[in-house]
C-alpha cells in the first residue's frame, strides 16, 4: 500500500471481528514498531503483547475510553523507563513514532487499531508486571474490523483541521 494512500485513508477502528491476528501479521506490526527511529537511537521501549481474552477484558478497565479493548484481537502495551529528571526526555516522541509505524503497518495489512490512554496506571502495572522503574501510559489495540468498510470509508468531513488554519509560514 502506498504510504500517502495509507495516511489519507487511516482512521481509528473500535469494532473488531472475533478472530485472532495471523501470527505473521502480529509480527509484522511489532517489527514496524521496533524499526522506528528514536532519540539517540536509545530505543527506550518494550512492547507487552496481550492476546488472551481475559487479559484483554482486564485491560478494558484501564480507562474510561478503553471498553472496546475487551473485543480486540490484541493489545500492545507501550512500556518505557520512567523519566529520570533528564530534559528533554523525548520518550513520548519515540513512542509516538513506534506507534504510528505499528498503526500504519497494521492498516496496510487490513487491520484496524486504536490508541488507548491508561488512566489507571496501577491496574496496568499490576496486570502487566513491568519493572518498578518503568511506566505505561498508552496501549495500542488491534483487530480486523468488524465492518470491512471501515478500511475504505473516507473520514467524515471536518474530522481534521484544514491546513489554512494550522500552518503558519515564516512566523506565527
Ligand atoms: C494519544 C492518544 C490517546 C488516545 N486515547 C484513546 C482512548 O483512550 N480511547 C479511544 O477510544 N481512543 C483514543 N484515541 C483515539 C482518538 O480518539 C482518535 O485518534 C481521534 O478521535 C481521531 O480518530 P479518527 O482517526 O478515526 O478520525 C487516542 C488517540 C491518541 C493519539
Amino acid at each position: 500500500m502506498d504510504v500517502l494512500e495509507a495516511i489519507r485513508g487511516l482512521r481509528v477502528v473500535r469494532r473488531y471481528a472475533d478472530r485472532p491476528l495471523e501470527a505473521t501479521h502480529l509480527e509484522a506490526i511489532l517489527n514496524a514498531g521496533r524499526r522506528a527511529s528514536s532519540s539517540k537511537n536509545r530505543q527506550r521501549w518494550d512492547f507487552v503483547v496481550i492476546t488472551d481474552r481475559d487479559g484483554l477484558r482486564t485491560l478494558s478497565e484501564v480507562g474510561p475510553y478503553a471498553g472496546h479493548v475487551a473485543q480486540a484481537a490484541a493489545a500492545v502495551a507501550l512500556v518505557y523507563p520512567s523519566p529520570s529528571g533528564e530534559a528533554p526526555h523525548s520518550t513520548n516522541w519515540d513512542l509516538g513514532l513506534a506507534s504510528q509505524n505499528m498503526i500504519l503497518a497494521a492498516w496496510s495489512l487490513g487491520i484496524g487499531s486504536c490508541p488507548i490512554t491508561v488512566y489507571e496506571p496501577e491496574l496496568a502495572r499490576t496486570f502487566l508486571g513491568y519493572p518498578a522503574d518503568h511506566a505505561c501510559e498508552q496501549l495500542l489495540v488491534f483487530g480486523y474490523p468488524a465492518n470491512p468498510d471501515d478500511l475504505t470509508r473516507p473520514l467524515r468531513r471536518g474530522r481534521r483541521r484544514p491546513l489554512g488554519e494550522i500552518v503558519h509560514r515564516e512566523h506565527w
